[in-house]
């Protein structure tokens, strides 16, 4: 059986801009499962979130609730600075099983919110304006 996470802590900077966990092996220490994560603020939920930007459990370890260990190691953490009013994240459209495993611990899509990216170019323009 896996052991429970335990927080690496990543960030070095002033504001660092997300923390790692890594889901280690009792015995040899083979990394089993890795949750990132950043926080975020939101007026509408009234407080600040945390958005998981990855969530990864090793093939052979899936099954053994490592998945959900994770995020609630990931809410820990992040309640030690913050009081965390809800966690966000994105699943591929494709992802079915990944899709139940966030089901099964209640997490629900808003279906009248746009998520909207700016990248690449359109960013560099952006940064360019006086
Ligand atoms: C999704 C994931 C993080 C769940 O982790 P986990 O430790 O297996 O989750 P839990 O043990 O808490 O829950 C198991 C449930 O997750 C779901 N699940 C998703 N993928 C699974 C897989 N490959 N094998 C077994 N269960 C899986 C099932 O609903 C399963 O329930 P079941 O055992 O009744 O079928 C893990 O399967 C994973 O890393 N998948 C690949 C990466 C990925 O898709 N990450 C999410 C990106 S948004």
């Amino acid at each position: 059986m896996p052991r429970a996470p335990t927080c690496c802590g990543t960030a070095f900077a002033e504001y660092p801009a997300f923390f790692a966990l890594p889901a280690e092996d009792r015995n040899g220490g083979d990394v089993l499962g890795a949750l990132m994560a950043s926080p975020l603020f939101s007026t509408t939920n009234a407080g600040v979130g945390l958005y998981v930007t990855d969530l990864w459990v090793a093939a052979a370890t899936r099954g053994y609730e490592l998945g959900r260990r994770l995020l609630a190691a990931a809410l820990e953490e992040a309640d030690k600075e913050w009081t965390v009013r809800f966690l966000e994240l994105a699943v591929y459209q494709d992802n079915a099983k990944a899709r139940t495993f966030y089901d099964r611990l209640g997490f629900s899509q808003f279906a009248d919110e746009i998520f909207l990216t700016l990248k690449g170019p359109a960013l560099e323009n952006l940064r360019k304006t006086q």
